[in-house]
């Protein structure tokens, strides 16, 4: 008799066992009707198509394809669905809501700060339609911090890529400037991006690799938030620009580069970056080089708007200003012709230097400086994730690939204002976000 019983009662630990073992390896399936969806990668609109998500990724996806049972069903047939955005340029550890003003945010406070805040930001980018992002300097290391809690499944956000520490030379943009040098240097050397000379730069690269960069990010000219005189004159030599790039190459990434100046936009298409930041000042030189390459074009062409209507509420001298005031128009005239020429966009931002969750607004500019929505849309799916070097897991609706997918109400090839208004969003196979739901 015992035996029976221990026996039966094995059975049924076997039993809930494998049923346990069931519930957890089989995954949610979820079926979402797209009354129109983006074809990113042929740039047509499809109608009435069926995804079906299976997990994290897409299973299938055509016109009218049979339900699984058990499946939840999504209507979004009044809608038009789009594979989840991808923003190539933001700094999600900033935003000007936690600025107290120019100078008193760089004596009082420090990425500690930062670190507090920067999941506020990460969940309005991914409300905004944003599923992916490479954030493109941080301090602290906050920015692997946020990547791994989003990754955990701990905090929602986008999937990120991130470069770590902006690699600048001394005084650059990426230094502090103005200030007395009693104030300047805060950090111990470590914990800064700052660092000149082939050697020291490579040892800076492997230091960030080291602990999480996925990107490596350098300062090819000046730049506009930062008090050196210049905006575009390059502050590395060829030299220094190649050795960042090849040490980052050896480690298998990918750089890319802050480039506003002529000058330093054809050193660093030369030293081989994936991609040119800004791209201000660009000429016909440049252009033709980045279409040789495919160096990849990811200009903040909205932010100048912001900058100028309210950067000096916050605090910032005139010189910063007047500096925005000298690349923003020419910014986006230069954009318009390269990409007219044939230079290939991504989307990106500098989101941070705006408030997030504003991301949707570059769409306008981009379509008014030269791409046809269509191809705005595919700047900010196909072509970034070309550019992050994952085109096999997102950019596309394709089986396969991450579920990652949005929606608007409307046709956003009409009117790509409508991405400022993102209604449905969901981040590998989970809804984060539905206000189509009837
Ligand atoms: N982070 C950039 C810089 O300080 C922002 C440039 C903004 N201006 C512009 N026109 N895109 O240089």
């Amino acid at each position: 008799m015992r035996r029976i019983i221990s026996s039966f009662l094995l059975a049924v630990l076997v039993l809930s066992a494998v049923s346990t073992a069931f519930a957890q390896t089989t995954p949610k399936v979820t079926v979402i009707k797209a009354g129109r969806m983006i074809d990113t990668v042929n740039g047509r609109v499809l109608t009435n198509q069926t995804i079906v998500v299976e997990g994290e990724r897409i299973k299938a996806v055509g016109a009218n394809l049979p339900v699984p049972a058990g499946a939840t069903v999504i209507d979004l047939s009044n809608a038009t669905v789009v594979p989840g955005l991808i923003d190539t340029h933001v700094h999600l550890t900033g935003d000007p809501s936690d600025s107290a003003g120019y100078y008193d945010d760089i004596f009082r406070k420090s990425f500690v700060d930062s670190a507090i805040t920067c999941h506020i930001y990460a969940k309005r980018t991914l409300d905004a339609g944003f599923t992916t992002v490479r954030n493109v300097g941080a301090e602290g290391f906050v920015d692997v911090a946020l990547r791994n809690a989003i990754n955990d499944g701990k905090i929602p956000g986008p999937r990120m890529q991130v470069a770590t520490y902006y690699i600048g030379s001394t005084g650059s943009h990426g230094d502090l400037n103005g200030f007395s040098p009693w104030l300047s240097d805060r950090m111990p050397p470590e914990m800064s991006g700052v660092a000149d000379g082939p050697d020291a730069l490579r040892k800076k690269v492997r230091y960030l690799i080291k602990y999480g960069a996925d990107v490596i990010k350098f300062g090819a000219s000046a730049g506009v938030l930062s008090e050196e005189a210049s905006v575009g004159a390059p502050q590395f030599t060829q030299e220094e620009m190649n050795a960042i790039v090849d040490e980052a190459r050896l480690h298998g990434l990918k750089a890319c580069a802050h480039a506003h100046g002529t000058e330093a936009i054809k050193m660093a298409i030369k030293a081989g970056v994936a991609s040119v930041e800004h791209g201000s000042l660009i000429d016909d030189e440049g252009i033709r080089m980045m279409k040789e390459r495919g160096t990849y074009l990811s200009a903040d062409i909205y932010n100048d708007d912001y900058i100028l209507s309210e950067y000096a509420k916050m605090g910032y001298p005139d010189k910063i200003i007047d500096k925005e005031k000298q690349v923003g128009r020419l910014q986006r005239e230069n954009f318009q012709k390269a990409v007219t020429a044939g230079v290939r966009a991504t989307y990106g931002t500098d989101a941070g230097v705006y408030p997030h969750g504003w991301n949707g607004k570059q769409f306008f500019y981009m379509v008014k400086y030269g791409l046809t929505p269509m191809q705005a849309i595919q700047a900010a799916t196909v072509n970034g994730a070309d550019l992050l070097g994952w085109s096999e897991n997102i950019g596309s609706i394709t089986a396969g690939k991450y579920a990652d997918l949005i929606a608007v109400e409307g046709d956003p090839l009409q009117d790509v204002r409508l991405f400022e208004n993102v209604r449905f969003v969901m981040k590998g196979g989970e809804v984060y976000k539905n206000q189509m739901a009837k």
